[in-house]
């Protein structure tokens, strides 16, 4: 069966959540029975999100409180019609959904989160994209891990607008791939309001990688599912959107190792990593483990389908196109201009020429032994940089595979992929280093602490690539 999203119960659910919105994030409570994906509700739930409210804009900064509990839990995917019965795998999730519940907050907000974990597992969370102070950064590299059974609270206040994503970051290849993850919303209340929004978690499920955590040795009950994506813990689902409106869509890719090469008719990519972007960027983008992009729709008379045309960690185009999601148009009419954002169409800053800290990004599939700067995790050199301090950062890969490099901490300043800057001013967290290729990014060391620096392939940084980028308080300190 091919899932019919009504936007009319999409509504009621978001207008069930909104009120609530600013205490728990949507649909924070834990699902008694521990099954994911069951009812309409829930399957409409994951997609589409509550616009803005217009009466809260005017409040002060608030405190989102949120309780995560990570439990085991049993997914349930119904594919298309043709394909059969539904698939059930056995993972993990934050209160009994998929993807967990979305934390949104807005600009300013101090977000409390309490953590249960009914995990046979230590776990932790990680707040993908934020730079958060170090002690609630999730990373068990000078803390604990939350014990089973055990419960933390992380505080912290969001001063960055974007898409981000939370996610475990303790046994990360397992944990995440199992179905711990979750989108993490920060609004800028002076942005344009958009009449639609949603949210598209995208996660393959791939057999490599995936095990089940509690070790299992069965195929995970995987068949007809193996090699898919799912948009928000469903098979392409599709959704309905009223002719005439704008959507923003926040996309994230939280697979642990699968690549997308994204494409519907005009794409219009409005953000990226750390929020709106100088310009608009109009051309079919390639997303990879970790990564995010927002989208604006300009519905108008016909619907469409949202594609990945194919994308490989082992050398790009594959030739083989998936859809992921359809969108069919309920009262078609003529498509609006997009919102204005008064673009400041800012160019990339000028790379100075000097490099201060080099990454080198090394090793094979067939070993499965990962590299940076020939060091495996955790036997590294950690670099370290004075509070307050700028430097440029190069990361060349000389593997034959990609690697999404992502940086803990602080979001960095893109001046060049492959000597070429990119077409505006680029923030991000997380960035695709081809094979061979070389990025070339300013960061300003404003966050101590002692942030991981590592491939966003899950497996990939449990082979050993990842390190740890310090940032010493007080001033004085210099790069190795
Ligand atoms: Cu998304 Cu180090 O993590
Ligand atoms: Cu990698």
């Amino acid at each position: 069966m091919i899932l019919l999203l009504l936007l009319g119960c999409a509504a009621d659910k978001v207008g069930e959540s909104a009120d609530s919105a600013r205490d728990t994030a949507e649909g924070a409570s834990p699902d008694e029975t521990g099954e994911t994906g069951e009812t309409g509700a829930e399957r409409v739930a994951p997609i589409f999100a509550n616009p803005p409210e217009a009466e809260d804009l005017d409040e002060d900064p608030a405190v989102v409180h949120v309780r995560l509990v990570a439990a085991p839990a049993t997914h349930v995917f119904e594919l298309p019609d043709e394909e059969g019965g539904p698939v059930e795998v056995e993972g993990y999730a934050y209160n009994g959904t998929l993807p967990g519940p979305t934390i949104r907050a807005r600009l300013g907000d101090t977000v409390i989160v309490e953590l249960e974990n009914e995990l046979p597992d230590p776990t932790t969370v990680h707040w993908h994209g934020l730079e958060v102070p170090f002690e609630v950064d999730g990373v068990p590299w000078m803390m604990e891990p939350v014990a089973a059974g055990e419960s933390a609270t992380y505080t912290f206040t969001v001063e960055q607008a974007g898409t981000f994503w939370y996610h475990p970051h303790f046994d990360s290849h397992l944990q995440v791939d199992a179905g711990l993850y979750g989108a993490f919303v920060v609004e800028d209340p002076a942005e344009p309001a958009a009449d639609e929004e949603l949210i598209l978690v995208l996660d393959d499920w791939d057999m490599a990688g995936f095990g089940t955590p509690t070790g299992g040795e069965d195929d995970h009950g995987m068949d007809g599912l193996a090699g898919r994506w799912t948009v928000g813990g469903l098979v392409e689902p599709r959704v309905e959107l009223r002719g005439g409106t704008r959507a923003r869509v926040r996309v994230i890719d939280v697979s642990n190792t699968g690549y997308l090469w994204l494409s519907w008719p005009e794409p219009r990519v409005i953000a990226r990593d750390q929020g709106l972007l100088p310009a608009p960027l109009e051309e079919p983008t390639v997303l990879g483990p970790g990564d995010r992009l927002e989208a604006e729709w300009l519905v108008g008379e016909s619907g469409f389908t949202v594609e990945d045309l194919g994308w490989s960690q082992h050398g790009g185009a594959t030739g083989m196109a998936s859809e992921l999601l359809s969108v069919s148009v309920l009262d078609p009419a003529p498509a609006p201009a997009p919102a204005d954002r008064a673009w400041s169409g800012e160019a990339p800053g000028e790379d100075p020429g000097r490099t201060d800290l080099v990454y080198v990004f090394s090793g094979d599939t067939g070993s499965g032994e990962w590299f940076i700067n020939g060091e495996q995790w955790p036997d590294v050199t950690i670099a370290s940089l004075a509070l307050g301090e700028e430097a440029i950062l190069e990361v060349r890969n000389v593997s034959p595979t990609s690697h999404p490099f992502h940086l803990h901490g602080m979001a960095f300043e893109v001046l060049s992929q492959d000597g070429v800057p990119p077409a505006v001013r680029m923030i991000e967290d997380t960035i695709d280093i081809p094979i061979y290729g070389i990025m070339r990014a300013r960061i300003l060391a404003d966050n101590p602490g002692d942030w991981m620096a590592h491939c966003h392939i899950l497996p990939h940084a449990e082979g050993g690539m990842m390190t740890v980028l310090r940032v010493e308080e007080p001033a004085g300190a210099r790069l190795r």
